[in-house]
């Protein structure tokens, strides 16, 4: 009760983010008799030294540009957790340094970045744009994550459709550039996530990204799952969202960003270490449109996936991959995708040795990729008679058989970026050792280690989307629905192996 009581406060704290929210849920603390009082006193200090938003900042702030890093601002300035102390460094350079590189951008870099940026810009502005057609971005120096200078101009949202849910944020984040546009500020940071989560569902990505989003050099987006790359670039989930629209989703990290000058003590360069990310869970697999992108009109099985575009736009950008035993996965997605009425272990069996018997005999007659990335694909049933089977949708009993293919997906995008730029976890590793396995990414995020007190503030956070109480009653799937599902994903495991060198991906699921 109390631990549920915690995830939920926790899913709360961080899609809200707000301050409010952590004191609701600080508040029950007490009560866990085996969390230590001491624990407590560690997360009401991380709450005190966590950078504050760009929100807490009244529009009449002012900072004060001359100032050394510790020196603790008392308004709104984010309080670095690295301690730079007049011992430490030659502070007459640090001071001149500091002048020198103000958090502002300097006006001939901003002119120069425009112009260079300018096609760009106008292009990013236009629906379903050719990615592969856009100017490369000119990202600017200096700053880990990639960001570039775009001309600032009034109102910047104002032909951007608002669901509701994000009203507030434009609202915000216009109050904001308004108030700078009045001060005379004609630049501003414009910003694409340093690393993406790709996928896959039900494999833990949204605790990654939660647990991530707790150190301070990481500002998160507007939400978890922007799932532009998938969907809304071609109008999926309602509205279509060009490029520039998408690129908003990251103002409130790009001003945090911009901010966030710190100098390197041991080069006494500036460095701007703050980073954002996208955690859609969605990138890596799915390319519903994939026969109106670019070039694979009249194809059999796609040629231009996702991971073409994004190394268009960003060659470097990093890729963390979740993944678990697919056939527990694909359990753990029906259970949270289907509607209670429908949902049995009976009814998944059922449903999966359809999805088996289309998808097998699908990859007989057609190209593997084919039927891999149509979630509609032409098959044959009993009586030999060509027929589509349709990957049932969400609430009509989900099953997802394609997801759990991970070596599908994974070579075509090892085929655009190199191994290098992926860090592929185990969910089952983060039930192990979850602690190693953040400091890991961490360290393939070029990340510093998190301070002790930032690791307590990790171990009282409660997993989030832990399965619901009815799905854990509703109990396991039959034991022959393993058995079944094992012998499907097995020949594309070992192939996962393979491909990456790895034997961790030996999956094999005890009822
Ligand atoms: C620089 O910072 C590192 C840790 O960030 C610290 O170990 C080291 O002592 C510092 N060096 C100086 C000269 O302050
Ligand atoms: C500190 O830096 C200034 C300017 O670069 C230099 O003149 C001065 O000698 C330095 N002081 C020390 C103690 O290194
Ligand atoms: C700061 O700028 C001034 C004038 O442009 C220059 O002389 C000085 O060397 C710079 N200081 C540093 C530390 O870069
Ligand atoms: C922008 O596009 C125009 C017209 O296509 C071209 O002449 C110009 O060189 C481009 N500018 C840059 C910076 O690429
Ligand atoms: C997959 O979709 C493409 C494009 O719509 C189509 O041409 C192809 O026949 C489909 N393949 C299968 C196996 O359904
Ligand atoms: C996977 O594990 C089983 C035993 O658990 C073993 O027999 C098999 O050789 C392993 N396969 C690979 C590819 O490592």
């Amino acid at each position: 009760m109390v631990l549920r009581h915690i995830s939920t406060c926790w899913r709360l704290l961080v899609v809200s983010g707000i301050s409010l929210v952590l004191l609701t849920c600080l508040s029950v603390l007490p009560v866990i008799p085996n969390v230590r009082r001491g624990r407590l006193k560690y997360v009401a200090d991380y709450k005190r030294v966590r950078h504050r938003t760009a929100f807490d900042i009244p529009s009449n702030w002012d900072p004060d540009l001359t100032a050394t890093p510790d020196n603790k601002y008392n308004r709104g300035e984010e309080v670095c957790t690295d301690k730079f102390t007049r011992k430490d460094i030659n502070l007459t350079f640090l001071l001149n340094l500091h002048k020198n590189s103000s958090r502002e951008i300097p006006e001939e870099v901003g002119i120069a970045q425009i112009k260079k940026n300018a096609n760009f810009t106008l292009m990013s502005h236009e629906k379903y744009v050719d990615i592969l057609k856009l100017p490369k971005i000119e990202f600017l120096p200096g700053y880990k994550n990639p960001c570039w200078v775009e001309a600032l101009k009034k109102d910047p949202y104002s032909n951007v459709p608002k669901t509701t849910s994000h009203r507030r944020y434009y609202k915000r984040m216009t109050e904001y550039y308004n108030h700078r546009y009045l001060q005379n500020i004609r630049f501003r940071l414009r910003c694409l996530p340093y690393y993406y989560i790709l996928g896959q569902p039900k494999c833990g990505t949204t605790d990654v990204y939660f647990k991530l989003n707790l150190h301070p050099d990481v500002e998160k987006g507007m939400g978890k799952e922007l799932q532009w790359w998938t969907k809304r670039r071609y109008g999926r989930d309602g509205w279509t969202q060009s490029l520039a629209e998408y690129v908003n989703v990251f103002d409130r990290a790009s001003v945090e960003i911009q901010r966030s000058s710190k100098i390197d003590n041991t080069t006494l360069q500036i460095v701007r270490n703050k980073i954002t990310g996208d955690a859609s869970a969605s990138t890596l697999w799915d390319n519903a449109h994939w026969d109106s992108y670019h070039g694979n009109a009249g194809r059999e099985d796609p040629f231009y996936l996702t991971p073409q575009f994004l190394h268009h736009l960003q060659p470097d950008a990093k890729f963390i991959v979740s993944l678990r035993n697919p056939t527990l996965r694909l359990y753990s997605d029906y259970l949270f995708f289907s509607s209670a009425a429908e949902k049995s272990a009976k009814d998944f069996h059922v449903k999966v040795v359809k999805a088996i018997n289309a998808f097998k005999t699908c990859t007989e007659h057609f190209p593997e990729r084919a039927c891999v990335y149509n979630s509609t694909f032409a098959t044959y049933d009993d009586d030999g008679e060509l027929t589509y089977y349709t990957e049932p949708v969400r609430g009509r009993g989900r099953v997802r058989l394609r997801i759990g293919l991970y070596v599908v997906f994974i070579r075509d995008w090892l085929a655009v970026f190199k191994k290098k730029q992926f860090m592929i976890i185990k969910l089952e590793e983060r039930s192990e050792n979850d602690k190693g396995v953040i400091e890991k990414i961490l360290e393939f995020l070029e990340m510093r280690k998190l301070t002790p007190l930032e690791e307590q503030v990790l171990k009282v956070q409660a997993p989030a989307n832990t399965r619901r109480k009815e799905d854990v009653e509703m109990g396991p799937m039959f034991e022959s629905t393993a058995k079944l599902l094992d012998d499907f994903y097995k020949p594309y495991n070992d192939q996962l192996i393979e491909l990456l060198d790895d034997d961790r991906f030996n999956w094999t699921t005890h009822i």
